[in-house]
C-alpha cells in the first residue's frame, strides 16, 4: 500500500432530516429497556463498507463512482430484527429495490478491482438502531418508513472517546 492518508471508509444511505426523525422515532419507539441506542445523527445504512482505504484508493473510488447511473428509488423499511453476534437490533427491507441492489453490486465490483477485501455476505439493507443486546428481545411492531432515496455517499468512520464519528465526505446523485 503507498505511504498516504489512511482513512475509514464506507459508502452509505445518508437520510435526510425528515427520514432521520422517523427513523429516530422508531428506535425511541421499540419496546426494549436494554442497550444504547444510536445516536441520531449517527443513523443510515450501510452500502458498501470498504475499510481502511489510502487517500489514492479513495480517489481511485470517488472517480469509479461519478459515472454511476442509476435511477432514484423508494426503500420501503418495514421490518425489524436482531442479529446476535453484532449484538444489534436493526430496521430493515423486506425486498430489496433493483436501482439498490444494482448500486451495491456495482460499486462492489468496482472498489473489488482495487484489492479491497469486501463483506461477501448478501447484502442486508439495515438501519442499525439499538446496540449491544446480547439475547433476543421482543421486537414489538413497526410503522413503514418509505425512504425517497435520490443520492448516496461516501463517509468516513473515526473513533472518538465519545463514540463514533461519521462524516459525509461526498454525495452523488442518482438520476430522477
Ligand atoms: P452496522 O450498522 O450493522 O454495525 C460503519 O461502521 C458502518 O459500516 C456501520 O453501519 C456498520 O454496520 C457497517 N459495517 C459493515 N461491515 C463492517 C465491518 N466489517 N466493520 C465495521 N463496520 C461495518
Amino acid at each position: 500500500m503507498d505511504q498516504s492518508i489512511i482513512q475509514r471508509l464506507f459508502f452509505a444511505l445518508w437520510p435526510d432530516d425528515a427520514i432521520r426523525s422517523a427513523l429516530a422515532a422508531a428506535s425511541q419507539n421499540l419496546p426494549i429497556k436494554t442497550g444504547r441506542h444510536v445516536p441520531p445523527h449517527n443513523l443510515h445504512i450501510t452500502l458498501v463498507f470498504l475499510g481502511s482505504v489510502s487517500s489514492v484508493t479513495r480517489a481511485r473510488i470517488e472517480q469509479a463512482a461519478e459515472p454511476i447511473s442509476i435511477p432514484a428509488f423508494d426503500l420501503v423499511l418495514d421490518k425489524l430484527g436482531w442479529w446476535p453476534r453484532p449484538q444489534v437490533v436493526w430496521l430493515g427491507a423486506s425486498a430489496i429495490p433493483e436501482p439498490l441492489r444494482e448500486l451495491v453490486t456495482g460499486m462492489s465490483e468496482e472498489v473489488r478491482r482495487y484489492g479491497l477485501k469486501l463483506d461477501e455476505r448478501p447484502y442486508r439493507p439495515h438501519v442499525t438502531l439499538k446496540r449491544k443486546i446480547n439475547r433476543l428481545p421482543e421486537l414489538g411492531a413497526v410503522d413503514p418508513i418509505t425512504w425517497n432515496v435520490r443520492s448516496f455517499s461516501l463517509v468516513q468512520s473515526q473513533s472518538a472517546p465519545s463514540g463514533v464519528i461519521y462524516q459525509v465526505l461526498r454525495s452523488w446523485d442518482l438520476r430522477e
